[in-house]
């Protein structure tokens, strides 16, 4: 089995791959300089030398601007919504292809709690991973036939770098308080989770956006 998965550089990538890869999976984890999500010409690029069908697609890599929305540039925007959405909405589309030949098919999208419920400073964030859950649903209905299953993981809080550059020490501690588990999640939860949705032990989830956040959108 062949996974690709993208911004595996660090956080909750890495710990897919690494996970992925104790499973016995063949890993295609190219860098952001190999596959730029921002770039549309970089994704096609990268697509057009991929030599083999890929069995297994996570698209994991996300950015996460925060502002309120008069202070984010268009830049900021745009952005956004190409590495969080466009651009994964397009990988899924360059590989499907391989996956409706072989009827074989795991794709799990990295979504956000953000997806579900708001923060300020978040809108584009969050409007760039309710697409992500859409996209999740749409195309779960379109491709089951092939026997290609798509989901969607929405951690919570996770202990990363993504998180401790959008919050300080002190703000963090204050966000524990808020969880009903007292602690954010580890990196290897969210892959745990991941892990099994792209296996094929998963035979009858699609469409989901499955929330992982320690109890935080209970209450
Ligand atoms: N951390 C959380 O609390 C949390 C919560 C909910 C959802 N998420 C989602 O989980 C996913 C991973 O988050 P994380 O916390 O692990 O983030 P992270 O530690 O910041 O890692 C992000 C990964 O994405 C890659 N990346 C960023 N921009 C890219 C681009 N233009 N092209 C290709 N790769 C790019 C990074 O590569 P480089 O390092 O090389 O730039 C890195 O490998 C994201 O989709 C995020 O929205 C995170």
């Amino acid at each position: 089995m062949i996974a690709l998965v993208t911004g595996a550089s660090k956080g909750i990538g890495r710990a897919i791959a690494d996970l992925l890869e104790k499973q016995g999976y063949e890993l295609l984890t190219p860098s952001h300089q190999e596959l730029d999500l921002a770039s549309s010409q970089s994704v096609d690029t990268y697509l057009a030398k991929l030599s083999q069908p890929i069995d297994v697609l996570i698209n994991n890599a996300g950015i996460n601007p925060l502002g309120e929305l008069a202070n984010l540039t268009d830049r900021n925007i745009e952005e956004t919504m190409m590495v969080n959405l466009v651009s994964p909405l397009r990988l899924i589309r360059g590989v499907v292809k391989g996956m409706k030949a072989s009827k074989y098919g795991r794709i799990v999208n990295i979504s956000s709690i953000w997806s579900v419920a708001a923060k300020s400073g978040r809108s584009v964030y969050s409007i760039s991973k309710a697409g992500i859950n859409a996209l999740t649903r749409s195309l779960a209905v379109e491709l089951a036939a092939d026997n290609i299953l798509i989901n969607a993981v929405a951690p919570g809080f996770t202990d990363t770098e993504l998180t401790r550059k959008n919050l300080s020490a002190a703000e963090i501690e204050q966000v524990k308080g808020q969880i009903p588990l007292r602690r954010l999640a580890q990196p290897q939860e969210i892959a745990e989770l991941v892990a099994f949705l792209c296996s094929q032990n998963n035979t009858y989830i699609t469409g989901q956006t499955i929330l992982i956040d320690g109890g935080f959108t209970c209450q």
